[in-house]
């Protein structure tokens, strides 16, 4: 990062705009109004950078080859947005289905995933017709068996593989080598065999593969890698059993800069290209013809720069020849990443945004771990002071998602932005929220 400078603008929603009072805008938003109006921590999104990173996807990939993944943030609305811009959605869980369908997802174009999908869980997906769903294990081929068996009816399946494939990323998040919890492996011949028998199974019709190789992932050349490795696999599935591959999905994965210093990171747009050619060239080598659909989902490249996170500046700690401390009102709980992965963003003042910043602070959370550290070198104007409204941008890629109730801080409010009109989708968690579940009367009552 240059070092003093503002906050890049290619780190901010596309709608940014700094007004003549050099007042941040988003979607015709002063957010530093919003916080105001709102109270903090806030999550705020804009919905046209939503929709548009939703349209760059369709055009890279074509429409109905990409599919959101909720997990990187879902709600009611999202899943909406998600319908109207008419792409397909993931969902990883029972609950991610449920806010699907009470959101008037169509079942038909979920795809539902999962490690260890339940009982429940799966009975809840035949039932609501969701269009694929991505098998994971033997274990789970059997109960679909046994609840098509008890009448439900037979599901489109992908298999998930592994293929051995180390993604340039955090450990945490990737996904796509031998030792995974993840999937079928592919080295050791599960894969082709869980194929094979969806293939013959009358309980299943099978689709194809899926693999996703991690999240945050900068370096494409992964994703060419994992290409071959699955189009070898079909192939020679295809050849085993005359079973068409109608689909392969290659996962999600694709990262986004955090930071002035990831501004290079490759777009959607390359993104699409790069894997679309990858993809078609190991068809025609392994074979496979006719060429099966290319599918995509991605989370974190739709939500993540679309959102940031404003917080208000409580209390600030200078030790001299130490560091500043710049404690704000949120941390780990509505934003676990830094904590969990060492995740690194960027701090700014939404009423100076275009100030220069000067001063090196660590912001940290209000939470009682040491570790609660929102940003550990953060650039900030020289006269940020308790008050202030900061944000944390492109924090809206799981943010909400694996937002916990840690200390007991109720989560933010979710507001998305557009046309210069606010509006709530998500309530702000209360104190009462916080013992809606507990048993209120002592015992004997
Ligand atoms: C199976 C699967 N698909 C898609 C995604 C979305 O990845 P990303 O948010 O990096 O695009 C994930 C995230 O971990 C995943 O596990």
């Amino acid at each position: 990062m240059t070092s003093g400078a503002p906050v890049a603008r290619a780190l901010l929603p596309r709608s940014a705009v700094i007004d003549e009072r050099g007042r941040l805008l988003i979607d015709g938003c002063d957010v530093d109004q919003l916080a105001r109006t709102f109270g903090t921590p806030l999550y705020v999104y804009s919905e046209t950078e939503l929709r548009a990173r939703c349209r760059e996807y369709r055009d890279a990939f074509g429409v109905d080859a990409v599919s959101y993944a909720g997990k990187a943030f879902l709600c009611v609305e999202m899943a909406r947005l998600v319908a109207e811009e008419g792409m397909h959605l993931d969902v990883a869980t029972g609950g991610e289905l449920h806010v699907a369908l009470r959101a008037g997802f169509p079942a038909a174009r979920v795809v539902f995933h999962g490690n260890n999908k339940s009982d429940d869980e799966l009975r809840g997906a035949l039932e609501a017709g969701v269009g694929r769903i991505v098998a994971d294990s033997f274990d789970e081929l059997d109960r679909i068996e046994a609840l098509v068996g008890d009448g439900a009816r037979a599901p489109r399946v992908l298999i998930r593989v592994t293929p051995g494939v180390e993604a340039h990323t955090h450990e945490y998040i990737a996904t796509g080598a031998d030792d995974s919890k993840f999937g079928f492996t592919v080295a050791n011949g599960t894969a082709r065999e869980a194929a094979v028998r969806v293939a013959k199974s009358d309980a299943m019709t099978f689709v194809g593969f899926h693999c996703h190789i991690g999240s945050q992932i900068l370096v494409l050349e992964s994703f060419a890698r994992a290409a071959a490795v699955v189009t070898e696999l079909a192939g020679e599935v295809a050849r085993d059993t005359g079973a068409p591959i109608d689909e392969i999905n290659l996962g999600g994965g694709l990262g986004v800069p955090y930071t002035a210093d990831e501004l290079d990171a490759p777009t959607i747009a390359e993104f699409g290209r790069e894997v679309r050619a990858n993809f078609t060239d190991a068809c025609a080598t392994f074979g496979l013809d006719p060429l099966p659909a290319l599918t995509v989902e991605a989370g974190r490249s739709i939500a993540g720069p679309a959102g940031i996170t404003l917080y208000t500046v409580g209390t600030i700690k200078e030790i001299p020849g130490v560091r500043t401390y710049v404690a704000v009102d949120g941390g780990m709980s509505d934003n676990p990443r830094p904590a969990t992965y060492g995740a690194e963003y960027e701090a700014a003042i939404p009423a100076r945004i275009g100030a220069r910043r000067p001063l090196v602070a660590t912001v940290a959370g209000k939470h009682c771990e040491q570790g609660d550290l929102l940003v550990r070198d953060a650039h900030l104007p020289a006269d940020v002071a308790v008050g202030d409204v900061l944000i944390t941008p492109v924090t809206g890629a799981y943010g909400y998602s694996m937002a916990s109730n840690y200390n007991l801080v109720p989560r933010p409010a979710v507001v998305f932005v557009r046309d210069g009109e606010p509006r709530v989708v998500v309530r702000r968690e209360t104190l009462d929220d916080l013992v809606a579940r507990d048993r209120l009367e002592s015992e004997g009552d």
